[in-house]
């Protein structure tokens, strides 16, 4: 597996695999590498002819007050999960290369990031698309992987890359939990071991409202205030949404019907996780 630090070394690499193989897959990542990376880059190397994974913490996507410093880099046990994975190269730009003095271009997301993760995190979705842009740009990959787990983040990857007529196609994979169900995070490893066992209520409370639809509940308004009870009833965990949307738009729904998006957020010891689940109800 080959280490890529500059932009200028991943363009000329892109265009040697472009010569060389037909299809180049790209995970994007920023770093702190788990079962739920791995699970993207295997995926990848299954399919396509090389895989590239760049690590790469983005200052653009995070608030002030929120955790860039503090996020997790374990460099080294990500590039041994990458290689074990089967990645081809491992992209690691710095900062200054990413954004050097005087970078002042971003992308413009739609009406899809003014809800949910872009109403709690003003700006995270515009860092998002813009750095995502950037690497599809220096990667030129054929097609490229994310997870359901960031579900808004999916989409808004999706609608750039139709909007701009990016000659690649994105892919999104399911969410890999742990066997009590929490969903895999990096910032999973900032709780303790009781806020682990506490966060599993998130995926707890999506799933009884999976079986609250199955049952032929269809107000969303009593699936979401249940969704709510749930999380809350657990001790230090602290709702931020509970919500059933429309699973295109995530724009709320009157009634439980079509292809729904359950999405919830909660704060877990000062933690910030999400998930969600996709349901079709006829
Ligand atoms: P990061 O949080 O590192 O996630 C990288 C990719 O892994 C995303 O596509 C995310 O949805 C996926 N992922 C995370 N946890 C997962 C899980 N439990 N199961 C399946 N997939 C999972 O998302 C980002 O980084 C950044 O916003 C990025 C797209 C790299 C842009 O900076």
């Amino acid at each position: 597996m080959r280490v890529i630090r500059t932009p200028a070394r991943m363009r000329a690499m892109a265009s040697a695999l472009r010569r060389r193989h037909r299809t180049v897959g790209l995970v994007p990542t920023m770093g702190a590498l788990h079962e739920g990376h791995a699970s993207l880059i295997r995926a990848s190397a299954a399919r396509y002819d090389a895989t590239i994974v760049s690590i790469f913490v983005n200052p653009l996507q995070f608030g002030p007050r929120e955790d860039f410093r503090r996020y997790p880099r374990p460099l080294r046990q990500d590039l041994a999960l990458a290689a074990a994975s089967g990645a081809t190269a491992v992209f690691i730009p710095s900062v200054l290369a990413m954004y050097p003095p005087g970078f002042c271009t971003g992308l413009e997301v739609g009406p899809l990031a003014g809800r949910w993760e872009g109403r709690a995190r003003p700006g995270h979705f515009r860092g998002v698309a813009t750095v995502v842009l950037k690497l599809f740009n220096l990667v030129q990959p054929t097609h490229a992987l994310f997870g359901q787990k960031d579900y808004q983040q999916a989409l808004i990857i999706q609608q750039l890359t139709r909007d701009l007529q990016l000659p690649l196609t994105v892919r999104m994979l399911p969410t890999v939990r742990e066997p009590g169900g929490l969903a895999l995070s990096s910032r999973n490893r900032s709780l303790t071991p009781g806020g682990r066992r506490r966060a599993a209520v998130l995926s707890a409370a999506l799933r009884q409202a999976r079986a609250r639809l199955a049952a032929g509940e269809r107000r969303p308004a009593r699936i979401e205030a249940q969704m709510r009870r749930m999380m809350q009833a657990e001790r230090g965990v602290r709702v931020e949404y509970a919500a059933v949307v429309d699973a295109r738009t995530l724009e709320p729904v009157r009634a439980a019907r079509g292809r729904l998006a359950l999405l919830v957020a909660a704060r877990v010891e000062g933690v910030r996780l999400i998930d969600n689940l996709l349901v079709g109800v006829s």
